[in-house]
């Protein structure tokens, strides 16, 4: 499959499964406090999604032989970096938690996430999350029709390098449409001006993934949640942005 230009009509379509998440996202970040765990927030998110006339994208989802995905959201506590499944371990004062949602509408997907804090966290860890909330929107910004993929890739890897995380290899962004993972695959550092040119018309989904220790991950005997192998914080955001022939459209913004 090669990367898919989506016309007005569907991105009319995409900015609404957009919109969607949005609104459940920002129900989901009110919704952390000590005590809830990732089955209250899952169940909340699969309700809060079929109310509004979506599908869950995550459930069932079951790529190269794993075990189809459980829930509608991935929740990712403290060393875990992505793709936690939902359980019974409550958030603690002092945790931070990713939250990844996918929400399907008229048949497109968006694919969204955050990292929050759960009550006081150390300065050091505050930083982290906003450094990597600022790589996102750094990226973001480089998502213009005429640009180069290495463009995003590297606006989002030098604010994690100038900040001296590490930057974590093995997973990254990817083009997003009718399929939740379409081409191209967007690493989260990279050279400007090489690689796939950008236009109008793609949508991606940029995620970059910071560790306050050492890039390494390890996958657990789940089958699905990734962590870091020297069991230090990590922080992941995640937007879906479509290139326009102006600005790029953040089609999963939370409109406070
Ligand atoms: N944003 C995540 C990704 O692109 C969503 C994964 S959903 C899962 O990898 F079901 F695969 F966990
Ligand atoms: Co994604």
């Amino acid at each position: 499959m090669s990367v898919t230009v989506k016309s007005a009509a569907e991105l009319a379509r995409m900015r609404e499964a957009g919109r969607l998440n949005a609104e459940v996202r920002a129900l989901l970040r009110a919704a952390i406090a000590p005590g809830v765990t990732g089955r209250d927030l899952d169940a909340f998110a699969k309700r809060e999604i079929a109310q509004r006339g979506g599908v869950a994208t995550f459930v069932g989802y079951a790529p190269g032989g794993k075990p189809p995905y459980p829930g509608a959201i991935c929740y990712s506590v403290n060393e875990e970096l992505v793709h936690g499944i939902p359980s019974g371990r409550a958030l603690r004062d002092g945790d931070i938690v990713s939250i990844d949602l996918g929400v399907t509408y008229a048949g497109f997907v968006s694919d969204a996430a955050f990292t929050a804090a759960v009550g006081a966290v150390p300065e050091a860890v505050a930083e982290l999350l906003r450094r990597t909330e600022q790589a996102l929107w750094a990226g973001i910004a480089q998502a213009r029709n005429g640009r180069y993929l290495g463009d995003v890739s590297h606006a989002i890897g030098a604010v994690g390098e100038q900040a001296g995380y590490g930057i974590v290899e093995g997973y990254g962004g990817h083009g997003v449409g009718r399929e939740m993972h379409e081409p191209p695959h967007i690493p989260n550092f990279g050279r400007p001006g090489v690689g796939y040119r950008l236009k109008t018309g793609m949508v991606l989904a940029l995620e970059p993934m910071f560790a306050l220790g050492a890039p390494d991950t390890e996958e657990l005997d789940d089958q699905w949640t990734v962590r870091m192998s020297d069991l230090g914080l990590c922080a992941h955001f995640e937007e879906t942005v479509a290139i326009t022939d102006g600005e790029p459209d953040v089609l999963t913004r939370i409109v406070a």
